[in-house]
């Protein structure tokens, strides 16, 4: 029986646990053997009991639960390559040659790494005699498929990663908390949103909340922002408006590259004569249950990853499962995660247009 590795990684994201559910079902689903490995790469390093078998009822309740439940942590010994044969080993030992991952660009380019390893990585099991040949020989390919899940949602080649909806649906729910108080008090907030380099949510919850104005990295606030957002704020209160809402995404900048901070605004907002105050969301943010879009996100994709594990060659280049204009469809994995590195690229080069242009594309 082929058996398959489940493991969360990286910052943690509702619907995570919907994708761990999904890859353990359809494994045995397809007569294989799903694995859950516990607290990302460090259980693989660790194996053990790290790495435990799962079966249908143990993944039961899990669609609708928050955060990941089988962990994720940052791994100091997997980004050494002693740690790699080490987690290499481990995986052996349990007869695991395939891994699907679910987590950013950062956790599924690590993989990739170690899937272009595994070869010299057994060799040196059985050179160092930590295993012996007739145990690696079956071994010689490890599958590695990816599944995004960030509530960043920012990852070319897909619209939509595992978790994005429901920070979204949380960020939401928090604006339009602010917003009661605010219009009480005809106060001006500076809500501060997550999303490191990427502004989607920044972008999407300006739409979905209907703010005043939105300070976003791939768009950075040109000379003279502060005139401009005073400009239009005081034309909204003009018209009526009791409240006043700024979003500005933690990797805000302007035109030269420094960060716009939320302090920066307020101070602006306070000068022109509005109380103003500041509400950071944090990692409320990236709490709390999955939304509907993310249970079905991760279970669709979760189906797909062994469908792409049970069908690959070991030509096959890593696959990571996109969503694109509603269908699920595999990408490489490595072409997706270069092509967000253009991104981020391209607003260090200060070539905004491009940035824009890239994440267009996505
Ligand atoms: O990538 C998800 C994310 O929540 C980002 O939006 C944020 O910048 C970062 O992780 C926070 O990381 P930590 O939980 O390690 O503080």
């Amino acid at each position: 029986k082929r058996r398959i590795g489940v493991m969360t990684s990286g910052g943690d994201a509702p619907g995570m646990n919907g994708s761990v559910r999904a890859v353990v079902r359809m494994a045995i689903h397809n007569n294989c053997e799903a694995y859950a490995i516990y607290e990302g790469y460090d259980g693989l390093v660790k194996g053990g009991d790290m790495i435990k078998e799962m079966k249908w009822e143990d993944v039961r309740g899990f669609l609708s639960e928050g955060g990941t439940l089988i962990g994720t942590a940052r791994c100091k010994e997997f980004m050494e390559r002693d740690g790699r044969r080490t987690a290499a080993k481990n995986m052996i030992l349990k007869g695991i040659d395939a891994l699907v991952i679910c987590g950013g660009d950062g956790s599924l380019t690590g993989a990739d790494k170690f899937r272009a390893e595994w070869p010299s990585l057994l060799e040196e099991l059985v050179e160092k005699k930590e295993l012996k040949p007739e145990q690696v020989a079956p071994f010689k390919h490890l599958n590695i498929v990816g599944l995004v899940g960030s509530i960043d949602n920012d990852l070319s080649m897909t619209d939509a990663t595992i978790g994005c909806y429901s920070s979204l649906a949380r960020i939401c729910e928090a604006i339009d908390s602010v917003d009661t108080t605010a219009t009480s008090h005809q106060r001006a907030f500076v809500v501060e949103t997550m999303g490191r380099h990427c502004g989607w949510l920044t972008l999407m919850a300006g739409v979905a909340t209907g703010s005043d104005f939105i300070f976003i990295p791939e768009k950075p606030a040109e000379p003279g922002w502060q005139e401009n957002m005073l400009t239009i704020v005081k034309k909204h209160r003009a018209m009526g408006k009791r409240k006043t809402i700024v979003i500005v995404a933690e990797g805000a900048i302007d035109t030269e590259l420094n960060k716009v901070t939320p302090q920066q605004i307020k101070d602006i907002l306070s000068g022109a004569g509005l109380d103003t105050r500041i509400t950071t969301l944090g990692h409320v943010q990236r709490g709390g249950q999955p939304a509907a879009y993310d249970r079905m996100l991760s279970t669709l994709q979760g189906v797909e990853a062994v469908k792409a594990v049970l069908e690959a060659t070991p030509e096959t280049p890593s696959p990571v499962i996109c969503m694109i204009e509603n269908k699920i469809v595999r990408r490489p994995l490595l072409e997706a995660v270069a092509q967000t590195k253009e991104v981020a690229k391209a607003i260090e080069d200060k070539d905004f247009d491009k940035a824009m242009r890239l994440r267009d594309a996505e």
